[in-house]
């Protein structure tokens, strides 16, 4: 056996005693207790320092298990699973009360179901049997990890098992669908286009927040590095620049090569690639190297966002530039 799937095995077991696991999925890592254990479940939501009322995805091996964990499940759902399963895209649904803790849901009767595109993910899926209640392996409100060395930066010892899985290939979260309402609506735009999940269910789909019924007041704020971060114009970008330095404030720049000539030479700048799926790819890498290099402010320029991956990097730098405070 390979040291990967002695790996595998050990998390298994942890899981099996009701204790967390992270591991590697496409889209960021994630934090899995047995979805099934009102204890680890629990423990879960002490260590994410998440509200209990705050629901958490739960990851399957296989779209077959869409039964066992929900009822009621719609046509829709199941075209969704056949198209992206394995893949970034969650289908929330009614809850089987069975066999997914009420805890998990934040006591709501619908329930975020996955299939994640990961060896790793799947390995451990597979051999567990269950479904693994899993958000993103940070603590609450943070910015979601895209390497084993991020989780770790972030939970240290309250994890036992981190299973190594490199960089996450897709590196925003999944694009998150709820089938339970007359038309579907997509609830965070990730990993999955707007256009992909419309063209599959053959209709629009609505937009909600999960924020609206989830965690009043909390969503908006997620996904934010320590530093304040502001979108900015690329072509306004050298100005601002300027004048916030002017200011004897220390700032960033995150824009897609090539960045304009005219910068301010104090300006640092963190350069992401231009194209945007290796631009989502990165972002949360960089965002907290502006936390490492203890910038004052980050200026962020989003690639123009029609659709697909960069749709979901304009989503996220806007919800960690919502938390700024001057
Ligand atoms: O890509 C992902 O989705 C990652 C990986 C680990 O799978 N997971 C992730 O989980 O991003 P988390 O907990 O950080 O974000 C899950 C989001 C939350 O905003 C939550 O409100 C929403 O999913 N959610 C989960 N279950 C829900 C439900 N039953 N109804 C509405 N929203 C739900
Ligand atoms: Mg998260």
């Amino acid at each position: 056996m390979t040291d990967l799937h002695a790996a595998v095995a050990r998390a298994v077991d942890a899981l099996r005693a009701g204790e967390l696991v992270a591991f590697p999925t496409e889209t960021v890592y994630g934090l899995g207790a047995d979805a099934a254990s009102v204890d680890a479940v629990g423990r879960l939501y002490e260590v994410k320092g998440r509200p209990a009322d705050h629901p958490v995805i739960v990851h399957i091996a296989h779209a077959a298990q869409l039964d066992e964990l929900a009822r009621d499940v719609p046509g829709e759902a199941r075209l969704l699973a056949e198209a992206f399963w394995p893949g970034p895209l969650t289908i929330v649904l009614r809850r089987d009360l069975g066999r997914v803790v009420p805890e998990v849901t934040g006591e709501r009767d619908t329930v975020g179901l996955r299939v994640p595109d990961h060896p790793i993910a799947l390995e451990l899926l597979e051999a567990f049997g269950g479904g693994v209640a899993a958000p993103s392996a940070n603590r609450f409100g943070r910015v979601s990890p895209t390497t084993a060395a991020h989780v770790r930066a972030d939970l240290g010892m309250d994890v036992r098992v981190v299973l190594d899985g490199g960089p996450c290939r897709v590196g925003v979260e999944s694009t998150i669908v709820d089938v339970t309402s007359r038309e579907p609506a997509i609830l965070r735009i990730g990993g999955v286009s707007r256009g992909e999940v419309e063209a599959v269910v053959g209709r629009a789909c609505a937009s909600r927040t999960s924020g609206e019924t989830a965690a009043p007041g909390t969503f908006e704020s997620h996904y934010a590095p320590r530093t304040d971060v502001e979108l900015a114009e690329l072509v306004a970008v050298a100005d601002r620049a300027r004048s916030l330095i002017a200011r004897n404030l220390r700032i960033g720049l995150l824009a897609a090569a090539p960045v304009p000539a005219d910068l301010p030479e104090s300006l640092v700048v963190l350069a992401a690639p231009s194209d945007a799926d290796d631009y989502a790819r990165v972002l949360y890498a960089r965002l907290r190297e502006a936390d490492e290099l203890e910038l004052d402010r980050l200026l962020v320029v989003v690639p123009p966002a029609s659709d697909g991956l960069a749709a979901a990097v304009a989503d996220r730098v806007r919800r960690a530039a919502h938390t700024r405070r001057t």
